[in-house]
This record gives structure tokens, sequence and C-alpha cells, in this order.
């Protein structure tokens, strides 16, 4: 009888984590090297990807800064050469990087719109598609793509990322379906809130006791209920998974 836990190990696996500096990225990359992973921390600052990569040496696994503004595809390019020159090989792919401005819709400047979609859309897709291409090569890989509820429940002043998360959903459908034939698998990992650095001023006080109104459970998310979910997502056990969507949200889009 073959050991089941066998199948969420990642020894001998090779993980490219974007937004690996801080927040669930962060979290992520740390729960892939504890199943034995080695990981690549990508994001534009050097100094908070160390930290992640000193974290992940106290698992004694390997890992690697790789700076990069991943709005820019020559800046992906270099990614890659950088994984296949250190690794020669990319198994799971977890696009974590992103960025959040909450403000009425009225109120959301170009600006905003550019940045919300640079790094959350059009980044997102060109490590899929640039990055996977290694994938492609190895004809087996697993995308994980951060989502968000806020992609099918609405929450005000999140149109413009909500519109995001929504089309990262049936982006990865559709790369999902497309490559399937390279075994490249693509899911959807959708949290609700999780105070991670970012969202730590936002989820207090009313807004938050909004937030958990609306979920079953009683509480928002905690980064290591996203760790073990990547950790399916990202292990052999799920390689019968592609192109669905898990929500790590306590119940919430069940609620409605
Ligand atoms: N926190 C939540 O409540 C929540 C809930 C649901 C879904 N999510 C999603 O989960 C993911 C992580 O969320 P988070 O709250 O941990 O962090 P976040 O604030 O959404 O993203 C921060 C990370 O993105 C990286 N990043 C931003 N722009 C970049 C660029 N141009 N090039 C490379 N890296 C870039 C940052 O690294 P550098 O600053 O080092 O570049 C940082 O590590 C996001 O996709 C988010 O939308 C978050």
């Amino acid at each position: 009888m073959t050991n089941i836990l066998k199948e969420f190990s990642l020894s001998g696996r090779v993980a490219l984590v974007t937004g690996a500096s801080e927040g669930l990225g962060r979290g992520i990359a740390l729960a892939l090297a504890q199943a034995g992973a080695d990981i690549v921390a990508c994001g534009r600052r050097s100094d908070a990807l160390a930290d992640t990569v000193s974290q992940i040496a106290a698992f004694g696994r390997r890992g690697e800064v790789c700076t990069a503004d991943l709005t820019r595809l020559h800046e992906i390019e270099r990614v890659k050469a950088f994984v296949v020159e250190r690794f020669e090989r990319l198994d799971i792919l977890v696009n974590s990087a992103g960025y959040a401005v909450t403000k009425p819709a009225w109120e959301m400047s170009e600006e905003d719109w550019d940045k919300t979609i640079e790094i959350g859309f059009k980044g997102l897709f060109f490590c899929c598609q640039i990055l996977g291409g290694i994938m492609r090569r190895q004809g087996y890989g697993k995308i994980i793509n951060l989502g968000s509820t806020i992609g099918r429940a609405t929450v005000s002043g999140r149109a413009v990322y909500g519109g995001v998360k929504a089309g990262i959903l049936h982006l990865s459908e559709s790369l999902a379906v497309e490559w399937a034939s390279d075994g490249i698998r693509v899911n959807v990992l959708a949290p609700t809130a999780v105070a991670t650095p970012s969202r730590a001023q936002l989820l207090q006080g009313e807004f938050l006791e909004r937030m958990v109104s609306r979920i079953p459970l009683g509480r928002i998310a905690e980064p290591h209920d996203v760790g073990v979910a990547a950790l399916y997502l990202a292990s052999p056990a799920s390689d019968f998974v592609t192109g669905h969507t898990l929500y790590v949200d306590g119940g919430l889009i069940a609620h409605g």
C-alpha cells in the first residue's frame, strides 16, 4: 500500500513564489519549504526577500533571492534565466504579488488603475506564460494564482481589485484548459481577508467586524490557512485538479 502522506511531499521540487517578501507570499514560500521544496523568492525588495530565504534555510531547504519588477516582461525573462541557471527546472509557480487600493470607484485615479492591473493581472499572466515555459518543456507543472473572495463577493471600495481577481479566475480556467496537454495544472487559491502587512491597517474596527459577520466560521483567515491550502495545490496530491478555485474563506462564499 502506498503512503498517502508522500503525496503531500515536495521533496526534490523547485517552487518560485512571487510576492515572497512579505505576507501570504512569504507564508506560502515557508509552507512549501517545510514540505521539502527549494524556493526562488521573488519580489522587488532584496532585504525582505533575504529575510524570507534565511527562514527557508532554517528548514534545511535551499532558497534563492531573485529581485524583479514583475510588471516588466524583460525582468520576468531574466527571472526565467535565473531559475534555469540555478535549478534547471521549475515545478511550482505561486503568483502572490499584488497591489490593492481601497477607494470608492468614483475616486479611482488612472494611477490606481494602472498599479492594480499592472502587477495583479498583466504581471501575473506573463509570469504564467514566461515561467510556465519551463514547465512546458518538462511536461509537468503546477501554477497557483492568488485570487480572492472579492473576485466573487463584492467589498465596497474594491471594485477594480475585485475585477482583477474575477479576471484571474477566468484566466486561470482558460490556461488550465489550454495547457492541460502540456501537463501544467493551473488553479486559483482565493482567501478571504488576512491581516498581512498591507492589510493590517484596514482590517480593524468596524471594517473588520463587518468582514467577520459575513464569515460563518467567525474569523478572518490566518496565513497558516492559506499556506496549507497552497501545499495541497502544489503537491502531487492535487495532480488531477486543474481549473479549480479553492476558497479559503470560512464559508463566506457559501454564505453569500
Ligand atoms: N491579505 C489579504 O487579505 C488577501 C486576501 C485575499 C487575497 N489576497 C491576495 O494574496 C496575495 C498576497 O497578498 P498580501 O496581502 O500578502 O500582499 P500584497 O500587498 O497583495 O502584495 C505584496 C507583495 O507583492 C509584491 N509586489 C508588488 N508589486 C510588485 C512588482 N511590481 N514586482 C514584484 N513584486 C511585487 C511585493 O513585493 P516587493 O514590495 O518586494 O516588490 C509584496 O511581496 C495578493 O495577490 C492578494 O491580492 C490577499
